[in-house]
């Protein structure tokens, strides 16, 4: 760095100091010449030196004047031009020092922001979709081109819509499948993480009315023991169907439509009746297992099937609450897991592999088509 430092005073000896003495005046120029020779390389070295010297308090300089007293009277006034001469020429000469450094710092500024066009291209990485985000995509592609639109609704759902104008009465031993966290109880209705996409239905259904034809993809939440394919944060796409004459054979077409486009075609789709409340039947939608082809394996238990989706046909009080005529319409609707879904596509054995945020798992996946 000795090419870096700030060049010192290149003044004269002053004339006022003769040669080989020993006085201080004399001693303090000796030694602030000879640093300044060896210039400073940085900001910090510049003040302790300005310090050394020009301090008011502790400063060589000062001090020179602090001494007037001990001076004889006779030599006072020569003693006095002296000092004043010395303190020009240490402030001169710092003053130097500081432009001088100040050269040196603009310098290594510049070199520090300058392009060395020679060095290799710095890669951007490019980001990647998370597989639930390709696979909602690719729902959403299927159903558009099937005519559907596409609903949102809130994540913090109330209790109304969750759960009472679903069918789900105060109490009822239904909810106790879907146990949720509660944002706020004392609510007029209370508020809630929403344990399933169901509630836009009844938001859809009283803003629109009849008839409908939609789907609303988002995330949900329960109260869950974790599991390879059970968690408490995850994804489903309800769809819903409201027009006249719409029967649970339309709901068959639907899903098996859907099914081939999405797993390819001689996808089975099977219906087991269980209950929903707010669904009248009520069915598990079971697709065949995509590893096995139906023969049976590990991860569909070897029963063939794999257990996606809830269903059936929209209940009349559900129709009611929602302002709709059930003498009129009728309709279907389904809830599909995604997490499951992106299981299935992408061939991987435990749901908790999508959240765990592991960049080397979630980078590998590509749209789906
Ligand atoms: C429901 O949530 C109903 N709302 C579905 C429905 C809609 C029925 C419309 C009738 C009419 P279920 O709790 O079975 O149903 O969940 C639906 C799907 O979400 C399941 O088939 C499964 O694929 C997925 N799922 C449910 N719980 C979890 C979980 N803890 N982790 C991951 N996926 C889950």
């Amino acid at each position: 760095m000795k090419d870096e430092r700030a060049p010192g005073s290149s003044s004269p000896p002053s004339r006022l100091t003769p040669p080989g003495s020993s006085d201080p005046i004399s001693e303090i120029l000796e030694s602030f010449r000879a640093e300044a020779a060896r210039g400073v390389s940085s900001r910090s070295e510049f003040e302790a030196l300005k310090g050394r010297y020009l301090g008011r308090e502790k400063g060589l300089v000062p001090a020179l004047f602090a001494r007037m007293r001990e001076i004889p009277p006779a030599d006072r006034a020569s003693y006095g031009a002296r000092a004043n001469a010395a303190k020009r020429e240490v402030e001169e000469g710092v003053s130097r020092l500081g432009e001088a450094l100040a050269r040196i710092e603009a310098e290594r500024r510049e070199r520090a922001a300058a392009v060395d066009v020679t060095l290799p291209g710095r890669r951007l990485r490019a980001g990647s979709l998370h597989p639930v985000t390709l696979v909602r995509r690719r729902v959403e592609e299927i159903f558009l081109r099937m005519g559907y639109s596409i609903a949102d609704g809130p994540e913090i759902e109330n209790d109304v819509h969750n759960f009472e104008a679903l069918n789900f009465p105060p109490e009822h031993p239904a909810r106790d499948a879907q146990d949720t966290l509660f944002v706020d109880r004392d609510a007029s209705s209370p508020l809630l993480l929403r344990t399933h996409t169901s509630p836009v239905q009844i938001r859809e259904m009283r803003k629109r009315g009849a008839p409908l034809k939609i789907i609303a993809p988002g995330r949900v939440y329960r109260n869950e023991s974790v599991d390879a394919t059970h968690q408490p944060v995850f994804h489903q796409v309800e769809a819903l169907v409201v027009d006249r004459g719409i029967s649970m054979a339309d709901l068959k077409g639907t899903l098996e439509t859907f099914f081939e486009a999405l797993f390819g075609a001689g996808t089975k789709v099977r219906i087991i009746p269980t209950f929903f409340p707010f669904v009248e039947p009520g069915a598990d939608v079971y697709v065949t297992c995509i590893f096995c082809r139906g023969a049976g394996c590990r991860t569909c238990k070897g029963s063939g099937w794999m257990e996606l989706a809830g269903a059936g046909e929209v209940h009349p009080a559900v129709l009611e609450s929602c302002g709709i005529d059930p003498q009129e319409w009728s309709g279907f609707a389904f809830g599909l897991g995604l997490d499951r879904v992106a299981m299935m596509l992408y061939e991987f054995p435990d749901l908790r592999l999508l959240f765990e945020g592991d960049e080397r798992f979630l980078s590998q996946f590509a749209p789906l088509s």
